[in-house]
């Protein structure tokens, strides 16, 4: 099953480009412009009348919910929250008429994502699910969803699924927006957007042995840092989970601008920081912080817009992607860094696809 694969991560981070053409195939229609989510159909009306979607999971699912939080602000006009499942549950949280909660979850069995749906529903809320395997124990506790259709995910670490909840999320953000406040125009690009993904991964794919080779310079150090502002943020975090569960690698992500309230004071001489640099907004915020970093002696890992000239001034190291709106970005870059952690796990010689002390789905609180 493995095929020429030496790991099932290895895998399941190549099958992108398929997951996701799975994922949007009839639902991202992209001749005649609109999002058709037959999961959703039968609730549509009360989507578009929604006052707040809750979005929620653990884990890499969380990191998918944070995204979700800034496409469904950015794109669907909507109030949104994404939060820790596990959290959310306990802290006798508020649901006002009108709440959606969207439970997250590849397995559809994680404890702690189940027992915060229940804990919505009971409280009022529609619950939404967008989960991998289908007849879950989640997938049939929520009044509708989106499946993943990704294909089964074996290694521990969450690859493929991850990027399918991106897609999911934005075409829910879609479907909802389009229906409230979107133009068509918008919707087109962000369609078009969506449809050229994975195409563009398989541009992104062949990144992986120069991927590797950064890897392996900065392999045996024992602390990483993952910056990213916007819809970046997320995925610096999904990039320090991944090295850190399959690498042991301890590191750390966190919105860029946050360094300079206090993680600065780690950085020291030959410290890899990972910094999501996309062109974008925020892009020239970006290298300013690049700058603060290697001030201190921080090594500059890259994650860039193909075809920008400028950003191998202010990195070590530069990875380019293609080029794609903001909203749509994190399903491209995220990718480097499942194969940075990959290859830094291998390279370490560790068991990439059972992880110790980790589990593929958990099934207490
Ligand atoms: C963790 C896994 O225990 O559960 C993570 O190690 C995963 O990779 C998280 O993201 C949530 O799992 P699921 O199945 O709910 O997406």
């Amino acid at each position: 099953e493995l095929g020429d694969y030496e790991h099932y991560m290895l895998k399941e981070i190549f099958e992108q480009p398929n997951a996701l053409r799975n994922c949007l195939r009839g639902r991202a229609e992209q001749r005649e412009g609109r999002i058709v989510l037959g999961g959703l159909a039968d609730h549509a009306r009360d989507l578009v009348k929604a006052r707040r979607f809750i979005l929620t999971g653990q884990g890499t699912a969380w990191h998918a919910a944070l995204v979700g939080d800034y496409l469904m602000e950015d794109l669907a006009k909507v109030v949104t929250e994404a939060t820790y499942a596990s959290e959310f549950r306990y802290r006798n949280p508020i649901v006002e008429e009108g709440t959606v909660v969207v439970a997250i979850s590849q397995s559809g069995e994680t404890a702690d994502t189940l027992a915060a749906l229940r804990e919505a529903k009971e409280r009022g809320a529609m619950a939404l699910g967008l989960i991998n395997v289908v007849g879950s124990t989640i997938a049939r506790e929520t009044d509708a969803g989106i499946y993943l259709h990704a294909g089964p995910e074996i290694g521990v670490a969450s690859t493929k699924a991850f990027t399918c909840q991106l897609a999911a999320l934005t075409m829910l953000s879609v479907y909802v927006g389009r229906k409230k406040f979107m133009g068509q125009g918008q919707t087109q690009e962000v369609i078009d957007a969506l449809c050229a993904v994975p195409d563009q991964l398989d541009v992104v794919l062949k990144t992986s042995e120069q991927v590797r080779d950064i890897a392996a310079k900065f392999v045996d150090r024992e602390n990483w840092l993952f910056l990213g502002r916007g819809y970046h943020y997320p995925v610096a975090l999904e990039g320090a989970l991944k090295l850190k569960e399959i690498s042991y690698i301890h590191a750390e992500g966190m919105p860029a601008a946050e360094i300079k309230h206090g993680p600065i004071a780690l950085i020291n001489d030959g410290m890899p920081v990972v910094f999501i640099a996309t062109q974008g907004l925020q892009y020239d915020k970006v290298i300013s912080n690049i700058e603060v970093v290697r001030a201190r002696g921080g090594k500059i890992i890259a994650v860039a817009t193909e075809g920008d000239t400028n950003i191998g001034r202010y990195s070590d190291d530069v990875i380019y992607i293609p080029h794609t709106i903001e909203p749509i970005q994190p399903l491209l870059s995220v990718v480097p860094l499942q194969l940075m952690a990959y290859h830094a796990a291998v390279l370490r010689g560790c068991n990439v696809d059972k992880p110790r002390n980790l589990a593929k789905s958990v099934t207490v609180e």
